[in-house]
């Protein structure tokens, strides 16, 4: 009879579907194990996590927290840090004491000395051969002929992150050189 042989077949058909799943799993568990090298790889630990970012380090080479660095450098302030790619890139620090949300590469555009930041100044003034640079960095005595690079200084999870700057740069409203 018609039912007796369905009853049969259901089985069948379970199992069927039950082997299908099981050779499915086989096949894809591999896979999915070989997925997990390539996040890693794309997404290096300890990047800072904000896709092409770099934790800022002190003298110390220690994380830059954001809270702690305001507590020890004032409104005005800016200080070196190690930023993208290892350039020294300093943190500013605003009036209103609160981190700039750009940092400023201390790289020289003449011929790539450190340039110290004069307080009294207020100034960049290259010890080499006397370029000078506003607060933020934009060039204002040669021979360097362009200003200093710009990164983003992000805070993630408390902690100071340099991010490429790609967009126009807000002090001269050109195209980044450097990007
Ligand atoms: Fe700075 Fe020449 S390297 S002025």
């Amino acid at each position: 009879q018609a039912t007796s042989i369905s009853a049969d077949r259901v089985p069948d058909m379970e199992k069927r579907k039950l082997m299908n799943l099981i050779l499915l799993g086989a096949i894809s568990l591999p896979s999915a194990g070989m997925l997990i090298p390539y996040t890693y790889f794309f997404v290096p630990p300890g990047s800072g996590g904000s896709g092409g970012g770099t934790n800022a380090k002190d003298a110390l080479g220690n994380d830059v927290i954001a809270v702690e660095w305001l507590k020890t450098h004032g409104p005005g302030d800016r200080t070196l840090t190690q930023g993208l790619k290892g350039d020294p890139t300093y943190l500013v620090v605003e009036p209103d004491r609160t981190l700039a949300t750009y940092g400023i590469n201390a790289v020289c555009t003449h011929l790539g000395c450190v340039v110290p930041w004069n307080s009294a100044e207020k100034k960049f003034i290259c010890p080499c051969h006397g370029s000078q640079y506003n607060t933020q960095g934009k060039v204002v005595r040669g021979p360097a002929p362009l200003s200093l690079a710009l990164a983003h200084a992000d805070i993630d999870d408390g902690k100071v992150v340099f991010v490429p700057w790609v967009e126009t740069d807000f002090r001269t409203g050109e195209d980044p050189w450097w990007s």
